[in-house]
């Protein structure tokens, strides 16, 4: 698939969470599998589009990478518009990160689209020895609200495509089982083609108001 206007579904994704949580980090392994140690702290936002074909259908994903800072806040809420996808991410280092989440949820679930899909992402997976954040209470949180979970790793990779490419298989599916398709139209620029395995997707993804 090339990077033209031919595609059948356009869907958003927003990345929040506190910083230095490493939003960016996961999109740029995930956009163009690098990682660095030392990454600046996000100003305003920063964007990038993803094609996926799933179903033989061409699904186009513009990925917004909000600032975590705090003196950002104001206007990260309205980065949430017209999303279908929120991509919620802590640091398993971080405790403070994992307990900021409550309020993150409560953003997205009064500026994102009602029905948006939400994946729960517990990031750093590789300093596991420094965990402050248990798996058990990220999946106890998870369940609590109705969120899909899974830890990551921007710097060895793990987990970081499945868990955009199951947001978006999510998103993909959330449509088709309400009948209708995404009404949003935006802007794009780059793209790159991926291909799904679809037998991961995860089901319990969706905002429930
Ligand atoms: P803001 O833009 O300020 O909101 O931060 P952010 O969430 O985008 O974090 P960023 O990606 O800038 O990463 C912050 C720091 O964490 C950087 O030094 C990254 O190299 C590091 N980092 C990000 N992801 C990982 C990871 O999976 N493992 C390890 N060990 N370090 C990571
Ligand atoms: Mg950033």
């Amino acid at each position: 698939m090339n990077s033209d206007d031919n595609y059948d579904y356009i869907f958003k994704v927003v990345l929040v969470g506190d910083s230095g949580v490493g939003k960016s980090s996961l999109l740029k392994q995930f956009s163009s599998r690098e990682f660095k140690q030392e990454m600046k702290a996000t100003i305003g936002v920063e964007f990038s589009i993803h094609n996926l074909e799933i179903d033989g259908k061409k699904v186009r994903t513009q990925i917004w990478d909000t600032a975590g800072q705090e003196r950002y806040r104001a206007i990260t809420n309205l980065y949430y518009r017209k999303a279908t996808g929120v991509l919620l991410v802590y640091d398993i280092t971080a405790h403070s990160s994992f307990r900021s989440l409550s309020r993150w949820l409560s953003e997205a679930r009064s500026y994102a689209e009602p029905d948006a899909c939400v994946t729960m992402v517990g990031n750093k997976s590789d300093l596991r020895h420094l965990r402050t954040v248990t798996r058990l209470e990220a999946e106890d949180f998870a369940k609590k609200n109705d969120v899909s979970f899974l830890e990551t790793s921007a710097l060895d990779t793990s987990n970081v495509e499945y868990a955009f490419e199951t947001l978006i298989s999510d998103m993909y599916h959330s449509v088709l089982f309400r009948g209708s398709e995404s009404d949003s139209r935006i802007a794009d620029e780059s793209s790159r083609s991926v291909n799904i395995d679809k037998s991961g997707s995860s089901s319990s993804c969706c905002l429930t108001n």
